[in-house]
């Protein structure tokens, strides 16, 4: 039997003087059926159904205005329904909405991997395609790892990351990220990472001895990974 949502349960907003959202059907139908990222469902209030978006602006599906301040979790940087944007992704659909990427190449792939490596540091010298931003951080992992390991270091396994940081949900991202609510119930499931306070105004010297610490621990392991 599906729970039954009642709204009053759900209305509790947890900062005081929001306005409280009109609840419409999509809404409690969205309740039922849905769980959304970073939302503890018991103490939320419903989700606020959007239909429309353009620029800055998002509309609810009673013709209300919302100011998208987040660009919705920093995505749409250009604004919503970017005419442009709108346009040309319409147009490449129509022509090629996708193709496997092992074995086989097209023209907007490799536009692309030109123009990045224009403006990227001249060290930068190829373009790997990622889904998202913890898939591209599981990457950066598993090709430094994989360098160390195809060059016959295989014990070179420590990461170090920088303290506080958020790198994503996936469990590679989380075990170099900070440590919180979010993560707690997986922590048995995560690699150990060396973290290094992150050098701001004041906390330089600390973050300097930590990682000469640090190096002088991972050249410890990589002597003893070439004397096996
Ligand atoms: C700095 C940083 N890295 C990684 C991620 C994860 O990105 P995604 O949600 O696309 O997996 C985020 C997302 O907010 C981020 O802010």
């Amino acid at each position: 039997m599906k729970k039954d949502y009642s709204i009053d349960e759900h209305l509790e907003f947890p900062v005081e003087n929001v306005e409280k959202p009109v609840i419409t059907n999509l809404s409690e139908r969205d309740a039922k059926v849905v769980w959304h990222p970073f939302t503890q469902h018991h103490t939320a209030p419903f989700s606020i159904p959007i239909v429309r978006a353009e620029g800055v602006y998002l509309f609810d599906e009673n013709g209300k205005r919302y100011i998208d301040a987040i660009s919705s979790w920093w995505v749409n940087l250009h604004g919503h329904s970017h005419p442009y944007i709108a346009q040309k992704v319409a147009e490449q659909f129509l022509k090629l909405e996708q193709v496997i990427f092992a074995g086989f190449t097209h023209e907007p792939a490799v536009s692309l991997a030109e123009r990045l490596l224009d403006i990227l540091p001249s060290h930068q010298a190829k373009v790997f395609y990622s889904d998202n931003g913890s898939t591209s951080i599981e990457v950066a992992l598993k090709m430094a790892i994989q360098y160390f390991h195809n060059r016959g270091f295989e014990k070179r396994n420590k990461i170090i990351a920088l303290s506080n940081g958020y790198h994503g949900d996936t469990f590679g991202t989380m075990a170099v990220g900070a440590k919180s609510a979010f993560n707690a119930p997986f922590e048995p499931f995560l690699y150990e990472t060396c973290y290094l306070p992150v050098p701001v105004a004041g906390q330089e010297q600390e973050a300097v001895a930590q990682m000469k610490k640090n190096s002088k621990m991972l050249m410890k392991s990589l002597l003893l990974s070439l004397s096996r």
